[in-house]
């Protein structure tokens, strides 16, 4: 609103007001010769002020930032709805320069109360996949989400969540420098890769993050429901350690 409106705004309630003590008064109407130029001048300025952080913010460029200003960034971040019901924004967290670098949906119960990515069923269960084949958390493993707060009752994240999301794992990347990528479950290889065909053919292939590989593969919950998977997930495992020179159990 430019100062005029305000102004307008301000007279017309005064006039209320005046009206409405005559009224109770039984006293004669009479308008208040007070001037609001000023004080609407001075609402103008702070909510000129309020907007121009607001979209300072929403312009503030992860390109260029470091790690400690993008993790502050996502956790005040209220870019989607989602921010609305988190407890914790999950981040990620794991060694930095990576040999892998773990890309997952989004945050659930557990990861909402620890802020802490993948510590429930499924990420304990991803642990069993990447132990086998040499690859730990603490060691040479990093892990993050495609959106970093809890959708309701874990619904799929949708487009334009994802969308206002996404900048901060795209910048994560380039922070983490890992050496391969493994998307984890059809949201996340949707989402990095930009295609929509199902994960049973995604993970046939070898994508490109710049230079970075990235491989596709399910997404741990999902293989928790359906034990049919578990046995192409580890033919993914076993291509990872091809793909990073890593030894392979029971090859002699
Ligand atoms: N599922 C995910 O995709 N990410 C987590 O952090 C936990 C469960
Ligand atoms: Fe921001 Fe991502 Fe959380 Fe949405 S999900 S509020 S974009 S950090």
């Amino acid at each position: 609103m430019g100062v005029e409106e305000i102004k307008q705004v301000m007279e017309t309630f005064s006039d209320m007001c005046d009206q409405a003590k005559a009224c109770i008064s039984g006293k004669p109407y009479v308008s208040s010769p007070y001037d609001f130029t000023k004080a609407a001048e001075s609402v103008a300025a702070t909510e000129t002020k309020a907007q121009t952080a607001q979209e300072g913010h929403a312009a503030m460029d992860v390109d260029g930032c470091s790690s400690e200003e993008l993790k502050a960034m996502v956790a005040t971040c209220s870019k989607c709805r989602l921010a609305q019901g988190r407890h914790h924004a999950v981040y990620g967290e794991g060694v930095v320069k990576p040999l892998v670098m773990v890309i997952g949906e989004g945050p659930g119960a557990d990861e909402d109360a620890t802020g802490r990515p993948f510590v429930g069923k499924a990420g304990q269960y991803l642990d069993k996949w990447l132990a086998p084949i040499g690859l730990f958390r603490d060691k040479n493993v990093y892990i993050a989400n495609i959106v970093k707060c809890r959708p309701p009752e874990n619904r799929t994240p949708e487009a334009d969540e994802i969308a206002s999301c996404l900048p901060y794992v795209k910048r994560q990347i380039v922070l983490v420098e890992p050496k391969l990528i493994l998307l984890s479950g059809a949201t996340a290889a949707h989402a990095l890769l930009g295609r929509l065909e199902g994960v049973g053919r995604l993970r046939e292939q070898t994508f490109q993050y710049g230079s970075i590989p990235m491989v596709v593969t399910y997404h741990p919950a999902g293989v928790l429901r359906n034990p049919e998977l578990r046995r192409p997930v580890w033919e993914d495992m076993k291509r990872i350690a091809r793909m990073l020179s890593l030894p392979i159990p029971g090859r002699g």
